[in-house]
């Protein structure tokens, strides 16, 4: 949609026919995109999705922004990046920009993708561009957008480089040019893996905070007063979505490869992963001892709120950990009705205590307050009421 705003025409090819179709049927599949505006552009002709990669002989510009997993190991799956690869290549017009926007490790574009695209391209592509621009997109972020999020490009040489710099600069108000794509892609393993290891530290924090008895969110506070060297994070029962716990997986899988190792990292990754236990274990903490079978009420079980998006979401581990302890989960969340085969209960769910795991806008806690049930609140948005512990 941004690249229709600046005034190209856009195809969107994706081999997942069902989402094609309800794309092309006016029904926006991403919340940051509303339906209006998709129809407005598919109207106008300027959008179209199709499953048929034949398409891709009438771009200029092809972008493959096709997910980028973990296997069952928890190492790089790029499956659907090589297949991606494979299945526009053999349409790849002459003089036509092919840009990774997916998040992968340092080597992804040089030595997985240009091989393939090279082999399989039509003869007569001679000339064919190459660069990496990796996505910084944050889905709910009323702020920050394609528009204007700086984006980094960086290409495997200078034609590429002039070509990208000028496709990026026509959708993004600022584009950083960095000197390779191994550059670009390292840079963006490094943006989600300051998150990670600073979430994981605040996380670790606060359970020693808590077995001192220090309130963690007046330590935050008071450290968030220095004006330079800081920046405040928050605890919380985990780290999920897509990026966060999954690309710097890329840089520990990365460091191994090239015969080192990414410590810091793996203990980030551990840290973050004991979260879930440490919250179960405070929310069965408040329950009085004689009841044998708590029932307990998750609330919120998207990785971050605004959004409904369940990948990788901590919540997970949350549930399996109050299970395996003995209590009667069931969970809430306005914006996902089914998660993984059960449904979202509603908010008079007889309770022992309740988790405030994700704060999602139209969840109506004063009700669950009011009714005296005792919360912990893994979000610090209820900080001073009544019932109601902070992680
Ligand atoms: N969405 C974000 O917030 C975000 C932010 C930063 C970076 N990224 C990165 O961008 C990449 C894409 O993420 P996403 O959230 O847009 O993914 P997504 O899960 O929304 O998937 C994008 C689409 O790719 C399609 N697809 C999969 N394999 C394909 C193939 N071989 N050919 C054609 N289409 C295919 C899927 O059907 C899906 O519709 C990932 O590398 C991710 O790490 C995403």
């Amino acid at each position: 949609m941004a690249a229709v705003d600046a005034g190209w025409t856009v195809i969107g090819v994706d081999n997942l026919v069902a989402k094609v179709s309800q794309i092309n049927g006016g029904s926006s599949p991403i919340e940051d995109i509303s339906d209006n505006q998709l129809r407005a552009a598919i109207s106008n002709g300027t959008y179209s999705a199709t499953s048929d990669f034949s398409t891709v002989s009438r771009a200029s510009v092809v972008t493959i922004c096709v997910p980028t997993p973990l296997d069952d190991n928890r190492d790089p799956d790029l499956t659907l990046l090589r297949s991606a690869a494979r299945e526009i290549a053999p349409y790849i017009s002459d003089e036509t920009l092919v840009v990774s926007e997916s998040t992968s490790y340092p080597g992804t574009l040089r030595d997985i993708i240009i091989p393939i695209v090279n082999e399989l391209k039509p003869s007569g592509s001679d000339h064919v561009y190459f660069a990496c621009a990796p996505e910084r997109v944050n889905p709910g972020d009323a702020n920050w957008n394609q528009k204007n999020t700086p984006r980094l490009v960086g290409a495997i040489d200078e034609e590429s480089q002039i070509k990208a710099l000028a496709f990026y600069k026509s959708i993004c108000n600022s584009v950083v040019s960095v000197s390779t794509p191994e550059i670009a892609e390292a840079a963006k393993l490094l943006e989600n893996t300051f998150r990670l290891v600073n979430i994981a530290l605040i996380n670790e924090f606060t359970q020693l905070c808590f077995a001192s008895g220090i309130n963690v969110h007046q330590v935050i506070e008071a450290a968030s007063s220095k004006p330079y060297g800081f920046m405040p994070f928050t605890p919380g029962v985990g780290v999920g979505g897509h990026c966060i716990p999954v690309d710097p997986l890329y840089l520990t899988w990365w460091a191994r490869q090239n015969g080192t190792k990414a410590a810091f990292v793996e203990s980030a990754d551990f840290i973050n992963h004991e979260m879930p236990r440490y919250v179960a274990e405070r929310a069965l903490n408040l329950i009085d001892a004689s009841i044998k079978t708590p029932n307990i009420l998750i609330l919120g079980i998207a990785y971050k709120p605004g959004i409904g998006d369940v990948r990788e979401t901590p919540v997970s581990e949350l549930r399996d950990h109050l299970i395996a302890k003995g209590a009667n989960v069931a969970w809430h969340d306005p914006l996902v009705l089914v998660w993984e085969g059960s449904n979202s209960v509603d908010l008079d769910w007889n309770c022992d205590v309740a988790i405030l795991a994700t704060k999602q806008p139209g969840m109506d806690l004063d009700r669950l307050i009011a009714r005296g049930i005792q919360i912990l609140d893994c979000t610090n948005s209820l900080k001073g009421q009544a019932g109601v512990s902070s992680l």
